[in-house]
């Protein structure tokens, strides 16, 4: 059974996607030209989410190339539905069938560290590739997220101990709120070459885009945080510090690894 927490199909889930594009969209996509992605290649986007990625893909492959996005609930993409170079496909990743030596690039955002089968995922997703094909995998370090500024010290605290309890909740439900800094040493142990990673953060200020991530997040757990000892009021005082100009907080830093499969020794490691 899929235990991902943050369903697509809750209201929250459009605001979710709106902040991942606009906050974290450019730094993906530097990260995808790296790989040198063009006309012709065919690549795989796992757990696409809103799409936007996979678009963008479908856009640097063009009429020749292909791309595949998939997503356990792709019901939020409709910006690819229509585009003759890509197919969405429903797809659990962690068990459904996937093509092995297909894709020049492979890419996926944001999907592993919420999956409590991440470390048998990932060879599925090297042998995916092609000889010479390129894994990307960008996922957050949940562990490094310092308030920058606050109103006064209660509030600071109360955002410390709101994010906490969604990182228990995370965890309860197997997820690695530290998965982005164990990304370096998982591609290197999934036998791919030239592996590099960087990591990318900014500050998020009270009313601004990026503080919207924690709105949906622990709106959408409001239920779960509340067993988890927050309350409906501190709830309420957690949103509207998310509304202060006064506040700001570390976005959650963002790791993207990458490597590639070795050319001449097509059976990846499992
Ligand atoms: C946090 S969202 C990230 C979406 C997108 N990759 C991005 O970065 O904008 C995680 C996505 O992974 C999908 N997902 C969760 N479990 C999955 C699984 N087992 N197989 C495929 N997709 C999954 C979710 O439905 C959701 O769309």
């Amino acid at each position: 059974m899929n235990q991902y927490v943050f369903e697509n199909i809750a209201d929250q889930a459009p605001d979710r996607f709106t902040v991942l594009e606009e906050c974290y969209d450019p730094v993906s996509r530097a990260q995808l030209m790296r790989t040198g992605v063009g006309p012709g290649w065919r690549c795989l986007e796992v757990g696409g989410g809103g799409g936007s990625m996979g678009a963008w893909l479908a856009d640097a492959v063009g009429s020749t190339g292909q791309v595949v996005v998939t997503d356990v609930e792709p019901g939020r993409m409709h910006d690819l539905r229509h585009r003759e170079n890509v197919q969405v496909w429903r797809h659990d990743i962690t068990h459904d069938p996937l093509p092995e030596g297909e894709f020049d690039l492979v890419h996926a955002r944001l999907v592993l560290l919420h999956l409590p089968q991440r470390e048998d995922v990932l060879p599925r997703l090297v042998r995916a590739l092609r000889p010479g094909g390129y894994l990307l995998l960008e996922d957050f370090d949940c562990g490094h997220v310092p308030v920058l500024a606050a109103p006064g010290q209660s509030e600071a605290a109360l955002f410390e101990r709101v994010h906490e309890a969604l990182m228990d909740q995370l965890r309860a439900a197997g997820a690695d709120p530290l998965w982005g800094r164990k990304l370096f040493a998982a591609l290197t142990a999934g036998g791919l070459d030239g592996v590099s990673a960087t990591t990318y953060a900014e500050a998020w200020r009270g009313g601004e885009t990026g503080v919207r991530l924690h709105h949906a997040n622990t709106e959408q757990l409001r239920a779960r945080l509340h067993a988890r000892h927050v309350t409906e009021e501190d709830l309420q005082a957690f949103w509207a510090l998310l509304q202060d100009r006064r506040f700001a907080v570390a976005s959650y830093p963002l790791i993207s690894a990458r490597g590639r499969l070795p050319v001449g020794r097509p059976e990846a490691r499992s």
